[in-house]
């Protein structure tokens, strides 16, 4: 995925991102493939280092090791302290999009994101529930992607945040740019019961994890989250 598809990817539905933190992590493979066979549009990786969030999940091995198992787009979601010490290997594992946090260090932000679109990957960045979106200012030109969280990071089957969604998602759309080039994603909560709220703020991606993982059936799941998104994200845009 490069970023000459950034332009065009303003998609007809909001798309659905299978978060792998709730899958069976010893038989990976496989749970990606179900995630591709279900429908999902793209694979969520969530790093976590022990440090920026309380829980280490894992990191650039892991990733590079399932690259080749799919073709579709590998975004990772860092929760990591130093996201500008190790830019370069998320870039060598394959990841199509990097997303870090800006409640990191300051310094190293701006030349990561450079870096990252250097290398013609998206980049993100991601805001914690309690972070003002006024905080993405000084990035906003070098934006590919704002990573919205309805929940503190750190672990899935968490309960969605309808007043930090209501807070920022449309807002967050406004501001990027309303033209639509770059992508307003959700984490955290994605579920038919939540998707609602969330298509309703114009967002891009979803991102579902447990409602994925513990469905019973992963296809109906992914339709179900993707159709009532996509009505209410059509009712907003259409004004
Ligand atoms: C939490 C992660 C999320 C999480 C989503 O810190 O960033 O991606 O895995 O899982 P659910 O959809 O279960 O909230
Ligand atoms: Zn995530």
């Amino acid at each position: 995925m490069s970023r000459d598809l950034a332009g065009s990817r303003r998609p007809e539905g909001v798309l659905i991102a299978a978060s792998i933190l709730d899958a069976d992590l010893g038989d990976l493979s496989d749970e990606i493939r179900r995630a591709e066979d279900a429908g999902a549009d793209r694979i969520h990786l969530d790093v976590m280092d022990g440090h920026f969030v309380p829980n280490i999940t894992f990191g650039w091995t892991m990733i590079h090791a399932v690259r080749r198992v799919t073709s579709l787009p590998f975004d990772a979601h860092l929760m990591i302290s130093e996201p500008g010490r190790w830019t370069e290997q998320f870039l060598d594992s394959g990841c199509d999009s990097i997303t870090f946090h800006v409640e990191v260090d300051a310094p190293q932000i701006r030349p990561a994101l450079e870096r990252i679109r250097e290398a013609g990957r998206l980049a993100g960045l991601s805001v914690k529930p309690g972070t003002p979106l006024e905080a993405l200012d000084p990035y906003r030109e070098l934006l590919d992607i704002v990573l919205v969280m309805t929940v503190e990071p750190g672990f899935g089957g968490q309960s969605f945040m309808a007043d930090v969604a209501d807070a920022k998602l449309a807002a967050a759309r406004r501001w990027l740019d309303p033209a639509g080039a770059s992508e307003v994603q959700v984490d955290g909560g994605g579920k038919a019961e939540t998707a609602e709220a969330i298509g309703r703020g114009g967002t891009d991606v979803i991102v579902a994890g447990s409602a994925l993982y513990r469905a019973d059936d992963m296809a109906a799941e992914v339709e179900r989250i993707r159709s009532i998104a996509s009505a209410a994200r059509a009712a907003t845009l259409a004004g």
